[in-house]
């Protein structure tokens, strides 16, 4: 069996000559000191003392000498790693200091200059008070329903028992989409209320129950002035369910006045009215929130909000026509549904008390902010 092999010498190992350690060490210095940033430093680090970096190699080569030799050939790279690690420690603060004093001078905030006095915005009152509609509704298990604003005349007018002679038809209150053809039509409208939504509600559905809300944008051929506008505003509500009546369209009405308007009293009548859409139909009005009715024939106590009528009218209602259910394929021998819209404006209107229908519609940021930023 043959033992060590004592004549072997370490220095013949290349790389743990003196001469290469020190030059390995030399270069390394010679790095760490022309590193002038630190993304520099780290990479003559890793270059120099990484895995495969000279120094990194002539340690592992220590292990294949012969045990006698091994501890001169240690020394001799542990100190040239211990001296490359303080030179590192040593640049690696500097440039850190340089660093941080290059940041205090080129991110320096001067805080006496003069800033951008930007006002704050605000969201408008109309999308707050729709989004305060929808609340009232979506905690009474309502769903928020959608529809578009180019909608096709058969759901803006037809499923709606909307005939084709009925007035409201009639090119003087309806926005018509040309066809491309010139002299064509197109078959599409700006629709003229939220309820082409209700139809559209119940083709998804399907099966009641159907619990809707749907506030929108809506379009008829009116001149701008302080109480009308070619685009405004509705909220739409459609119940559909078994056995609904009336008495359930009222009982919501009232929670939904009640809801916005609070207080003791608020509450809601219907007078009878015509949609072809809605049978019975009705008009809806609100107590006046202002004087609750008192203003009524007491001449002391004036209201500005009712005109001293003790009520505010606010759009139309009724059970569903049971023509609509059928166009929808719903069986109105089992399912009845009640259903109303109104303007979100003249709600805005008489509830904030502005008087100037053009001021919503510029939504000037001095219009808009009195009303906060609720959300
Ligand atoms: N769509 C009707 C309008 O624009 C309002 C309404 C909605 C009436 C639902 C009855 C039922 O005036």
């Amino acid at each position: 069996m043959s033992g060590p092999n004592t004549s072997y010498d370490p220095v013949e190992v290349e790389a743990l000559k003196p001469e290469e350690i020190e030059r390995a060490l030399a270069d390394a210095l010679a790095a760490v000191a022309a590193a002038t940033d630190l993304d520099a430093l780290r990479e003559a680090k890793a270059a120099h003392t990484g895995p495969s970096s000279p120094l990194a190699l002539a340690n592992r080569e220590i292990g294949a000498l012969p045990p006698q030799a091994r501890a001169e050939a240690g020394r001799r790279v542990g100190q040239a790693r211990g001296e490359l690690g303080r030179a590192l420690a040593v640049r690696q603060t500097e440039l850190e200091a340089e660093r941080d004093e290059r940041v205090l001078v080129e991110e320096a905030v001067d805080v006496t200059l003069p800033y951008d006095r930007v006002p704050a915005g605000a969201r408008h009152p109309i999308t707050t008070l729709s989004e305060r509609i929808e609340d009232v509704f979506v905690a009474m298990g309502y769903e928020v329903a959608e529809g578009p604003e180019v909608e096709a005349e058969w759901f803006n007018f037809d499923a709606l028992n909307i005939g084709p002679d009925h007035p409201a038809r009639a090119e003087s209150d309806t926005f018509y989409v040309a066809g491309a053809e010139e002299g064509t039509a197109s078959g599409a409208v700006l629709r003229t209320h939220t309820s082409p939504v209700q139809i559209r509600s119940m083709l998804e559905h399907r099966e009641p129950p159907i619990y809707v809300i749907c506030p929108g944008r809506v379009y008829r051929t009116d001149e701008v002035d302080a109480t009308h506008s070619p685009v405004f505003h509705q909220v739409e509500c459609l119940a559909v369910d078994e056995g609904l009546t009336m008495a359930d369209l009222k009982g919501t009405l009232d929670h939904m006045v009640r809801s916005l308007f609070g207080g003791e009293g608020m509450r809601t009548r219907l007078r009878p009215d015509y949609f072809p859409f809605t049978e019975p139909s009705a008009e809806m009005d609100m107590v006046c929130y202002v004087c609750r009715g008192e203003s009524v024939g007491n001449p002391d106590r004036p209201c500005r909000t009712c005109s001293s009528e003790g009520w505010i009218e606010l759009g139309g209602c009724g059970v569903v026509n049971p023509r609509v259910l059928l166009a929808c394929g719903i069986d109105p021998e089992r399912y009845s549904g009640f259903a109303f819209g109104f303007g979100i404006e003249r709600m805005l209107m008489f509830r904030n008390n502005v008087q100037d229908m053009r001021d919503m519609i510029e939504a000037d940021v001095r219009f808009t902010r009195p009303f906060g930023t609720e959300v």
